[in-house]
């Protein structure tokens, strides 16, 4: 019999709950056929754990996360929250969560499903042989340095400040570079050192950690030649190691080389095996509750949390086929359907991929 994982799970708010219904379907799935066992605990996290708790983060909820091997996350937000002080806003948890678990580099993979090259707004030949990894540092930088405001020469000023410690940049480097070697042995380091003095301590500690894998080729690239490269060329990068702002906002342009952003997964990752995992996508407060959300990205973040936290590379494998063969049959939900007349929900869409998952 095998080892029972524990995985925490964490609906959150909008679609969040919709999608990592499917999301439990597919793991129940995996359990019948693979033999793997799952328990799952269910916890309070964002919009709904702030309306019901009083806090986006309750402590019972992270006290859950980090008894578990793994944690599962939908989404959280929405628009009821967006004028709560900052204490009180999901966004708040999100970070909270990642930092108190220890996760420090978010892991996104972006790799073209040829059946839905019709679905970005690129050229297919732009596109073809496109099978990238985003590695986005997660602790540091300017969404974590101090914030305020003052009074200028001119008015009210806003000030936030980007700060990064060697350690910091150490430690995801050698991530990234690790990750390199288990594909096409490519590294492009993205910063924007010719004015950025985050950047320049970024690039010298990336080039002093290259020393130790000679194996890996690296190449330096500014993050507004990257937004630029990765519409022109993006099938030329491997993975792209970068730091918390520049990651944030280059993973989601690389998402939508995909076609939707409904179709990526990602992994949170600190040392060892620990991971979370979650859709690329937020709450998406314009569909919530009508059945209609993708549940591909959520079931795709499920494949690599066997990958990357439980090695089951077997029943990752079949879940990752099982959403090719849906695709190829032609099955879509709305944000990647070119004829929306024929799109399916979310609970069909999970159905299918559930039905075609097998050894
Ligand atoms: P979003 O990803 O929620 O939505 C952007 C657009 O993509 C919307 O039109 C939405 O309908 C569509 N979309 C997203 N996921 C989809 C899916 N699975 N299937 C089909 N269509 C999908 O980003 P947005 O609108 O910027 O943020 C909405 C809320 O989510 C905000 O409160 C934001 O703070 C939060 N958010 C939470 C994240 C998280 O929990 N990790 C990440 C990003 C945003
Ligand atoms: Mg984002």
């Amino acid at each position: 019999m095998a080892e029972v994982k524990k995985i925490a799970v964490i609906s959150g708010d909008g679609i969040g709950p919709e999608v990592i219904a499917e999301a439990e379907k597919v793991l129940k799935k995996t359990e019948e056929v693979f033999g793997y066992r799952f328990e799952t605990e269910h916890g309070l996290f964002g919009g709904i754990a702030i309306d019901q708790k009083g806090t986006p983060l309750p402590q019972d909820t992270l006290d859950m996360c980090k008894n578990a091997d793994a944690v599962l996350l939908g989404a959280v937000g929405g628009p009821q929250w967006d004028n709560n002080p900052k204490e009180l806003r999901p966004e708040t948890g999100l970070l909270g969560i990642r930092k108190a678990l220890g996760l420090f580099s978010n892991i996104r993979p972006a790799v073209i499903f040829d059946c839905l090259k019709d679905a970005s707004t690129l050229k297919p030949e732009v596109l073809e042989g496109t099978d990238l990894i985003v590695v986005r540092e997660l602790t540091g930088g300017i969404y974590f340095g101090e914030k305020f405001r003052r009074d200028g020469d001119n008015g009210q000023e806003a000030v936030d400040t980007c700060v990064y410690n060697v350690q910091e940049i150490e430690r995801i480097a050698r991530q990234a570079f690790e990750i390199a070697r288990t594909r096409s042995k490519k590294l492009a380091s993205v910063d924007k050192a010719n004015v950025l003095e985050t950047s320049r301590l970024w690039r010298e500690t990336v080039i002093r950690i290259s020393a130790d894998y000679p194996d890996v080729e690296l190449e330096h690239v500014l993050v507004d030649n990257c937004a630029m490269q990765l519409l022109r060329r993006p099938s030329s990068f491997d993975v792209i190691v970068t730091e918390n702002m520049f990651g944030d906002i280059l993973s989601d342009e690389a998402a939508m080389l995909t076609g939707s952003i409904g179709m990526l997964s990602s992994a949170s990752l600190g040392e060892g095996a620990f991971g979370l995992y979650e859709p690329v996508h937020g709450s998406a407060p314009d569909i919530a509750g009508q059945g209609a959300a993708n549940p591909i990205a959520t079931i795709l973040s499920v494949a690599l949390m066997f990958r990357l936290t439980f090695g089951y590379h077997d029943a990752a494998e079949a879940i990752e086929r099982a959403v090719k063969e849906v695709l190829d049959a032609g099955h879509r939900t709305g944000d990647i359907a070119v004829d929306k007349s024929t799109a399916i929900g979310t609970t069909a869409m999970g159905d299918l991929i559930v039905d075609a998952i097998r050894k």
